[in-house]
């Protein structure tokens, strides 16, 4: 495996992507990890990331000496790769001529970064991203590729292996940067490339017999991919050492309960205690209208139902969830004071420490995509590991205002219209989410020869790689006109279908 010390890239994890899509495992660790944990993770091979600071200013971060102590290949991306000069003797400078965006690389001398992917004389698109520059190398290198403004774009000490990029081989726009990427872990560093999805499957039910142990789990349920996920791999694990509990708080959409218990209590058969409190939260949310307060009470109730219903099932040692590596990474930043909170996301937070259990987390090394791939390893069917994203708070933070059961009962019914049509067009797969708003506002319409006064619908889907940025999904305007015509007819207290154009930023994905 590889380890990948972050400076603090946007797109660090970008890097870990293109190693794992090549089979090979890597680990994210912020620079500052210390010499035990780098060396007790034992790498095969070490990569430097990118970084916003500057090298030129004495308190940036440094590369730690143990990786150029522990004799194994080093490849340095921008930042990085100013890191391992200077960690190595050579000498970083301000530019005055800086270099952003997609430049032209010139291949001036053969190199086993790039055997058998590029020749001496060719040129190459990549992305660069860099204010200083190397201006010394240290003893042992020599520059192999030059560009316009980094006559030093990619340096090489092919006697220890180390290499150096001025550019980001980790995103899209340096076309050749993932083959780029997997030389360096293969062909240099001897990865084998066998980290697939069956072998971590075999490899996380191990790890899960040898946690657990004749231990009893308890995993909730959200009836999204990643609970789901976890909940059919601990139970090839340990079988029926798990029960899983899944909390109806009245927010879901049309049919998703039923689904739920049909797949986990009907096709895989796993003990499922499905607890109908919709009363219960519907009334707590009664006359509420701030969002925020919102998320609270829900994640607040969620909890105390849970507690409940795992009592009930009694003598519970581990508690199962779906943590994904993206909330696990720990995060470099030099943005300095602490960010704003734009939603809280609350969900089930403070379970763990509340129930005080030992926690399961099978998926606290994958990626979302990587989560679906073992969805579908583990025979998960399709309409369940595709899935669009669903908030912790459901519907709650889709009805604009105080939530009512009657609210709720017409939301359900256009978002179930909505999506319906979306899968029928075969766009699903294009979109990251896709729902329905119903909002606190009525207009008038006319339906045959009378007068309506009734809510309006927004319609809202977007794209998005990671729900961090999306655009408004393009649809015909004919898609839209006929799915707000099916609305109107078919669903009583809408009257009226718009829908939301706006990106994000400046907008978010859910309207609360
Ligand atoms: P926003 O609306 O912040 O959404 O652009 C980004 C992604 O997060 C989801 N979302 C939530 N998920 N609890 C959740 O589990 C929440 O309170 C919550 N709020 C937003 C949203 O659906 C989108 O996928």
């Amino acid at each position: 495996h590889v380890l990948i010390l972050d400076f603090g890239s946007q797109v660090t994890q970008l890097i870990a992507r293109r190693l794992r899509e090549a089979g090979v495992y890597c680990e994210i660790f912020p620079f500052d990890a210390g010499e035990a944990r780098i060396r007790a993770f034992d790498p095969k091979a070490v990569i430097l990331s990118g970084g916003p600071a500057s090298l030129t200013v004495e308190t940036s971060p440094r590369a730690p000496q143990t990786v150029f102590e522990l004799g194994v290949p080093i490849l340095g991306i921008c930042y990085g790769q100013q890191a391992m000069a200077a960690g190595l003797g050579g000498k970083v400078e301000p530019s005055d001529h800086q270099e952003f965006g997609r430049a032209f690389l010139k291949i001036e001398q053969p190199c086993r970064l790039y055997d058998g992917l590029w020749q001496p004389g060719e040129r190459h698109q990549v992305w660069m991203s860099h204010g200083d520059r190397v201006e010394a190398l240290p003893a042992g290198f020599r520059v192999v590729a030059t560009s316009e403004g980094a006559p030093f774009a990619i340096f090489a000490d092919e006697a220890r292996d180390y290499y150096g990029l001025m550019f980001h081989p980790e995103v899209v726009h340096t076309p050749d940067g993932a083959k780029l990427l997997e030389n360096f872990v293969k062909k240099v560093a001897g990865c084998r490339g066998d980290w697939t999805m069956a072998a971590f499957r075999e490899q996380a039910i191990a790890a899960i017999r040898r946690q657990v142990g004749q231990g009893r789990v308890i995993c909730g349920l959200s009836g999204g991919v990643d609970s789901s996920v976890a909940a059919v791999l601990i139970h090839e694990a340990i079988g029926e050492q798990l029960t899983c509990i899944f909390v109806d708080h009245g927010l879901l959409r049309q049919g998703e309960r039923e689904e739920v218990e049909r797949l986990f209590r009907g096709h895989y058969n796993i003990p499922l205690v499905a607890r109908d409190a919709s009363d219960l939260f519907l009334g707590k949310l009664a006359g509420v209208d701030d969002p925020e307060a919102k998320r609270k009470i829900i994640g607040a109730t969620f909890i105390d139902v849970f507690e409940e219903e795992a009592a009930k099932v009694g003598g519970a040692d581990f508690l199962a969830q779906g943590t994904l590596y993206p909330d696990v990474i720990e995060s470099v930043s030099f943005a300095g004071g602490p960010s704003v909170t734009i939603k809280s996301h609350h969900n089930v937070g403070g379970l763990p420490e509340r129930m005080r259990m030992q926690l399961v987390e099978p998926l606290r090394e994958l990626f979302k995509d990587e989560v679906r791939a073992l969805g579908r390893e583990l025979g998960l069917p399709e309409t369940l590991v595709g899935r669009h994203p669903f908030p912790g708070p459901g519907l709650a933070i889709r009805i604009p205002g105080p939530v009512t059961p009657e609210a709720c009962a017409i939301l359900r019914k256009a978002d179930a219209i909505y999506l319906e049509e979306i899968r029928k067009a075969g766009l699903y797969d294009a979109i990251w989410q896709a729902f329905a708003v119903l909002l606190p506002v009525k207009t008038v319409g006319v339906m045959g020869d009378a007068r309506t006064y009734d809510h309006v619908l927004a319609l809202r889907a977007v794209t998005s790689t990671d729900g961090m940025t999306a655009d408004s999904y393009p649809f015909d305007h004919s898609f839209l006109s006929m799915v707000a015509t099916r609305i109107v007819n078919e669903v009583r207290g809408v009257n009226r279908v718009v829908y939301d154009v706006t990106s994000k930023p400046p907008g978010t994905i859910e309207w609360e």
